[in-house]
């Protein structure tokens, strides 16, 4: 139990502890603090490793202990969201390890929303249960991957955003990503001709050992333009977008008449700070009858999302689906794996393992 006593001064501290002998063992959690608004390409410095002792659990509540924390590219954009000193947001697989809540009693495995932290307390509302149907033989990280919110995002964005069809030419930004691995091998599971960008030759490699037809590297190409055109003469039917920028600008002008664009994502601005490349031409948009959807992976809940995740869990199961994970160990790791994850150290899915 964590030390109930807000006394500072040790003998103080320690009378009080005696007389509440419970109290003595106390649970410390490890945090990291967004210290200062991002300016740019994140810094060591915009972050803070605090200590904070947790309070003890009330009837309903939980503590938790992370098992696996993930690190996205959307905290990077969503972290003008927060205030100086603010935890860091984002997910994690998490074990059950008090509780005073029967729906999670001790064991329990969750996903949870609590930030960088190693502890957290949950009152269990903000709570998932990994699939029951987890076998033993997966890695519970794939929770915040291949059968977690990348697959989500990659699954709907193409069958509900894109209205995915066997036989269309797909193309996919940050192909070697945890959502580009599962868009192109789920648009092959389909049937469909599948293109992909990333920013290494390793990563290309990856690509095609996965079943891409075409995979290049953005950064070594001499012409986007032609390159897209080599890869897909005809044009294409999907861009799944995870870049924005330049690259969509390119991209969209290859599409075919009735394109979709799965706007997922848009790491290539997310660090800039002066004047963001211009748009698409809405001459080409609005002639092209192209569909542009934002959409984020929230949209698909209850139900449908655990179809979606069972039906994924099924793929890498029966070896349809590969996965792929860039792991980096040990909590006070988390800032080095994030701006790592920001540069395109990953192939994969980027997490931290604790
Ligand atoms: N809409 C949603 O619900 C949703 C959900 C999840 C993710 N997303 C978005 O989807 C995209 C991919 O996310 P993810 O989780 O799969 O991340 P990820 O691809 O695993 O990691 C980010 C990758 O972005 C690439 N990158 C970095 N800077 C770039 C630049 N300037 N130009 C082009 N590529 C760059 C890097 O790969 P390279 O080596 O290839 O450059 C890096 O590995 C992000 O934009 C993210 O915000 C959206």
């Amino acid at each position: 139990m964590p030390c109930e006593c807000k006394e500072t001064g040790r003998l103080m501290h320690l009378i009080l502890c005696l007389a509440h002998p419970r109290s003595l063992k106390m649970v410390r959690a490890k945090r990291w603090i967004m210290k200062k608004q991002f300016h740019g390409f994140p810094k060591n410095s915009d972050f803070e490793l605090k200590t904070v002792d947790l309070p003890p659990l009330k009837n309903g509540e939980v503590l938790l202990e992370a098992l696996f924390l993930s690190v996205d590219p959307y905290m990077r954009f969503s972290s003008n969201k927060l205030k100086d000193g603010d935890i860091m947001m984002g997910e994690q697989v998490a074990r059950v390890v008090e509780s005073k809540n029967p729906t999670f009693p001790v064991g329990t495995v969750v996903l949870v929303h609590a930030g960088w932290t190693t502890h957290s307390i949950s009152d269990g509302q903000d709570l998932e249960k990994v699939l029951a149907e987890w076998p033993d033989s997966l890695p519970l990280s794939l929770a915040l991957g291949t059968v977690g919110m990348p697959g989500i995002t990659a699954y709907f964005g193409l069958f509900d955003i894109c209205d995915l069809k066997g036989g269309e030419t797909v193309l996919v930004s940050a192909a070697a990503g945890a959502v580009g691995i599962i868009v192109g091998q789920i648009a092959k599971l389909k049937g469909c001709r599948v293109v992909g960008s990333a920013g290494s030759d390793e990563k290309v490699e990856y690509l095609k050992k996965i079943g891409y037809d075409f995979a290049f590297n953005y950064k070594t190409v001499k012409s986007l333009e032609e390159t897209l055109k080599k890869a897909a003469p005809d044009g294409y039917e999907i861009y799944f977008d995870n870049v924005g920028g330049e690259f969509k600008n390119t991209a969209i002008k290859q599409l075919k008449k009735f394109g979709r664009v799965a706007m997922c994502g848009a790491i290539s601005v997310y660090n800039l700070t002066g004047q963001l490349p211009p748009g698409p031409s809405p001459e080409h948009v609005i002639y092209g009858e192209i569909r542009m959807e934002g959409f984020t992976f929230k949209r698909w809940q209850g139900e449908v999302k655990q179809k979606a995740l069972k039906e994924l869990l099924k793929w890498v199961l029966e070896g349809k689906i590969q996965y792929r994970e860039y792991v980096i160990e040990g909590f006070d790791n988390m800032p080095a794996a994030f701006m790592g994850m920001l540069k395109g150290d990953n192939v994969g899915k980027a997490i931290v393992k604790m």
